[in-house]
């Protein structure tokens, strides 16, 4: 979604801007604006389409220096795409750059209407600017309280005030800030990944506090006025982790990046290289006391991974529990109480619907657990425990390393509970953790794979329907390898309980349609074949995924993928590195932005 970006200090602000915005394309954008001060005034440039166009409308301008300003890459919300419509937005004496959505806007867009002031925008932003530039009359703090009561909604904003240069404010509601201070002026972003070229150390700014950034400082005040030290955090990557560093593309780079991310998931968390230790996540054993019941809520690949979740859970638990999509769940009026763990995951952590439906069970009293990526994030700030997943920045918007991380971790929270309950011997629990270490060279060998994978792709590539079926665990991978497909090739596919074709979807199966088989769960291994044989007896064109060799009649299939043989319940981490590699391999076939998909957002701050 948007993505933020403001400096001022000792460089040139245009510089710092563009390089910031272009750290931040990987989020989803549309079109692309900044404005800084030059000369003590305001200059705004702002275009539709990529930030390499606006690079080449700030390198036209020339004449311009500066060392303090704003940047914003939009994903339209209000209005269509166009110039116009692109932040900064300014009116009289305020300039500003804002991710969310401002709920009231229409309402304030009418008050402000009755005093003669008309936007000429379609934003939500503009009518924010509007009202601030209302309440402003000299004192910039004072403005934004006042704007602070009148706004619903949720927001980040950076703005600039055109009477006091070289300043800039920052507040938030709801969608993330990160800033940091260095010798070379002070920063702030929607998101790290444009920080991390000044610093690896940073703070987020509290939700309703004020931001003043000068060259030298950064100030946060709370609405009392009262001067905070927020948090200081820090990130173990660097730059390099947020370049392609030889890869083609982001997204291929993530899924090489599989081994390293789950070995840094799981390592600090097994204790003795045997048994499962969340004691440096401050996680106390007491936190699974008197839990009766187990609700994952996520949004698009992490609720897939909570699908994967529920089987290991409730195998070993035997505890129901329950996935729901976190857009639903918090419509539901749902059943949650304190015998309750509710389980977020989020790569971001800062989905909306997710971080929606945990401030649910937070007022419920349920206790929180989240599995999230990005340090600091507002869903691992509310949540009463947080399981990092130690995936490093995730660029591309198919989300691919995380997925494996949140699986990684699902599992040591299965073994961990499971052991304190009694429902597993430390035997037992010290076996799967062998088997969890032993997915790591399994998905280097899976890796290995791309070549023959690709070449299945220059097939798939031609279709425009296609199926992905599986049984139990493979028809949790199966919604996963789904939406892979669909996000970046742009191929209508779905994911089918394989038992579950005969009852209206057989009809679609027709000759030469794709169906992606994962047959690698043993238990429902011969019904599987069975299933197989069905479609292929409509002529579908089989593509077949065993975990480990088998003996599979030939005839039911045109292509078979046979991973490295793991246990079953392991089996979900290398099916998945092949359907990452399938959608990648079908989407580069099809020549298309395999890292930024059309439509798509990385990170969805909104509802
Ligand atoms: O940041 P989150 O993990 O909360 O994001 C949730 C989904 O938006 C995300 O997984 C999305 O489905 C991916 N782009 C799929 O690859």
């Amino acid at each position: 979604m948007c993505g933020i970006i403001g400096f001022t200090g000792y460089l040139d602000a245009k510089n710092v801007l563009l390089d910031g915005l272009t750290a931040l394309e990987y989020r989803g954008y549309d079109s692309a604006g900044i404005a800084f001060f030059h000369k003590n005034s305001i200059q705004t440039i702002k275009t539709t389409g990529k930030v390499s166009s606006l690079r080449d409308k700030v390198t036209s301008s020339s004449e311009f220096t500066s060392t303090c300003g704003i940047g914003h890459t939009r994903w339209a919300t209000h209005g269509g795409v166009s110039d116009t419509n692109s932040h900064p937005h300014t009116f009289g004496r305020v300039t500003l750059i804002h991710n969310g959505i401002i709920e009231n806007y229409h309402d304030l867009e009418l008050e402000l209407a009755a005093l003669g002031k008309h936007p000429v925008s379609q934003t939500d932003t503009e009518i924010a600017a509007m009202l601030l530039d209302s309440l402003y009359e000299g004192d910039a703090v004072a403005a934004i309280k006042k704007a602070i009561k009148r706004l619903e909604g949720a927001y980040a904003f950076c703005i600039l005030f055109a009477d006091e240069p070289e300043v800039i404010y920052c507040l938030r509601n709801g969608s993330p800030l990160v800033a940091c201070q260095t010798k070379e002026g002070s920063v702030i972003a929607s998101d790290m990944v444009a920080l991390i070229r000044y610093s690896k150390d940073y703070f987020v700014l509290p939700e309703m506090h004020i931001a003043r950034l000068t060259k030298d400082n950064i100030t946060v005040t709370d609405l009392d006025d009262v001067i905070i030290n927020p948090k200081m955090l820090h990130v173990n990557w660097d730059m390099t982790a947020a370049r392609k560093g030889g890869y083609p593309h982001f997204m291929l780079k993530e899924i090489h990046e599989q081994p390293e991310s789950i070995r840094s998931t799981i390592a600090p968390r097994i204790k003795n290289k045997r048994l499962p230790d969340f004691s440096a996540d401050e996680i106390p054993d007491q936190v699974f006391d008197h839990i009766h019941r187990i609700v994952i809520v996520a949004c698009g690949t992490a609720m897939h991974a909570g699908l994967v979740g529920k089987v290991m859970m409730e195998k070993l638990l035997r505890i129901p529990v329950t996935v729901e999509i976190a857009s639903e769940f918090r419509y539901q009026d749902p059943i949650i109480d304190t015998n309750t763990l509710l389980i977020t995951i989020s790569q971001s952590g800062e989905t909306a619907d997710t971080l929606a439906a945990l401030r649910l069970a937070n007022e419920h009293q349920s206790k929180t657990l989240s599995i999230v990526n990005v340090k600091g994030s507002s869903i691992a700030r509310e949540s009463d425990y947080v399981l990092y997943t130690h995936a490093g920045p995730e660029i591309a918007v198919a989300s691919t390393k995380a997925y494996t991380a949140q699986l990684s971790c699902l599992y040591l929270i299965a073994y961990h509970f499971a052991l304190i309950k009694g429902t597993i011997t430390e035997n037992d629990c010290v076996k799967q953790i062998e088997e969890l270490q032993a997915v790591i060279p399994a998905i280097e060998k899976t890796l290995t794979l791309a070549d023959e994978i690709n070449k299945i792709c220059l097939n798939l590539s031609e279709k425009e329907d296609l199926f992905f079926i599986g049984r139990g665990l493979d028809y949790a991978l199966s919604c996963e390898g789904s939406i892979k497909l669909k996000e970046i090739s742009y191929i209508h596919s779905e994911a089918y309980a394989a038992g579950e074709l005969k009852h209206g979807t057989l009809s679609l199966v027709t000759e030469g349609i794709p169906v992606i088989a994962l047959a690698t769960q043993s238990n429902v291994y011969n019904k599987m074949i069975s299933n197989i044989r069905e479609v292929r007896a409509r002529e579908a064109l089989v593509i077949l995924i065993t975990n480990g060799e088998s003996d599979v009649d030939s005839s039911i299939y045109d292509y078979h993928i046979t991973l490295p043989k793991l246990s079953d319940t392991m089996a979900p981490f290398t099916t998945a590195v092949v359907l990452q590699l399938l959608a990648y391999y079908t989407s580069v076939h099809r020549g298309l932005n395999v890292d930024q998909p059309r439509n798509l957002a990385k990170s969805v701050t909104v509802e």
